[in-house]
C-alpha cells in the first residue's frame, strides 16, 4: 500500500514537472515567434541615450580629468596637440556612422550655429530646433521623404550644462549669437533612422 502511494506520488511528481517543462518550451517558443517590434520613437530614444552617455563619459573621464594636467580641449586639436572638443566627438562619429551606408545618421545642430555646415538642412529639421528649444523636455518627431525613401527624425534638445558651453560659444568669433546663458538650449542633436514603406 505504502509503495503504491510512492509510486503514485512519483508519477504525478514526473508529471507535474513535464508539464511545466513543455508549457515553458511552448510559452518560450511562442515568445519567439512573435515579430519583435520596436517603435522608431524607442529606437531613436536607445540611441539619443548612448549618443550623449558617450559624450558625457569623454567630457568627464577624459576631458576633465586632463584639464588638471594641463591637456585642454581646443577646437584645433590637431595642431595644437590637444583633445578633440565634445561636440567634434559627436560630429565627427556622426560622420563615420554615415559612411557605412545604414542611413542612420546622426549630427549636432542649430539654428545658430558656430559653422553653417551645423545648419538645418531641412525645415523639419528648422522647425525642430525651434520647438526643442521652447519645450527642451521632449523630442521633436516624425516622419520625412527624401526622394522615395522615407525617414523618422527624432531632435533632442542640447542645452548648456556648463557654464564651458557658454563662454566658448559666446566667445567664438563665427558664433551669430552671443549671449547664451546656463541652461539655454544651443542646439539639438538629430537622429535620422530608416523606415520601411509600410
Ligand atoms: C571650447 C569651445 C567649445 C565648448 C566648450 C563647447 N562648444 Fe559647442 N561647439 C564648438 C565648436 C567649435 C563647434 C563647431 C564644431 C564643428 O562643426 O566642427 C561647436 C558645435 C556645437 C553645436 C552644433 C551647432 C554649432 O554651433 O555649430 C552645438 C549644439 C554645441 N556645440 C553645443 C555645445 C554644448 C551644449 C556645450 C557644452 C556641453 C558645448 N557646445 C561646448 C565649440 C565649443
Amino acid at each position: 500500500m505504502k509503495s503504491l502511494a510512492t509510486w503514485g506520488g512519483a508519477c504525478l511528481a514526473i508529471g507535474l514537472i513535464a508539464g511545466t517543462t513543455f508549457w515553458g518550451i511552448s510559452s518560450w517558443k511562442a515568445q519567439t515567434e512573435k515579430p519583435f517590434m520596436l517603435s522608431p520613437e524607442t529606437v531613436a530614444s536607445y540611441l539619443h541615450a548612448v549618443i550623449e552617455a558617450q559624450r558625457t563619459v569623454y567630457t568627464t573621464n577624459v576631458v576633465d580629468t586632463l584639464q588638471s594636467k594641463g591637456i585642454h580641449a581646443e577646437e584645433h586639436w590637431k595642431q595644437q596637440k590637444a583633445l578633440p572638443l565634445p561636440a567634434q566627438m559627436i560630429l565627427d562619429g556622426g560622420r563615420l556612422v554615415a559612411e557605412k551606408g545604414l542611413g542612420f545618421k546622426y549630427r549636432l545642430a542649430s539654428n545658430t550655429p558656430i559653422y553653417v555646415w551645423n545648419s538645418p538642412a531641412t525645415d523639419f529639421e528648422r522647425t525642430g530646433l525651434e520647438v526643442v528649444s521652447k519645450n527642451p523636455d521632449k523630442p521633436f518627431t516624425g516622419f520625412v521623404r527624401v526622394g522615395r525613401d522615407r525617414f523618422f527624425q527624432a531632435i533632442y534638445a542640447d542645452r548648456a550644462v556648463s557654464q564651458a558651453c557658454v563662454a566658448c560659444h559666446n566667445a567664438h568669433l563665427n558664433s551669430p549669437k552671443k549671449d547664451y546663458q546656463l541652461n539655454d538650449v544651443m542646439g539639438g542633436i538629430i537622429i535620422t533612422i530608416p523606415v520601411t514603406e509600410p
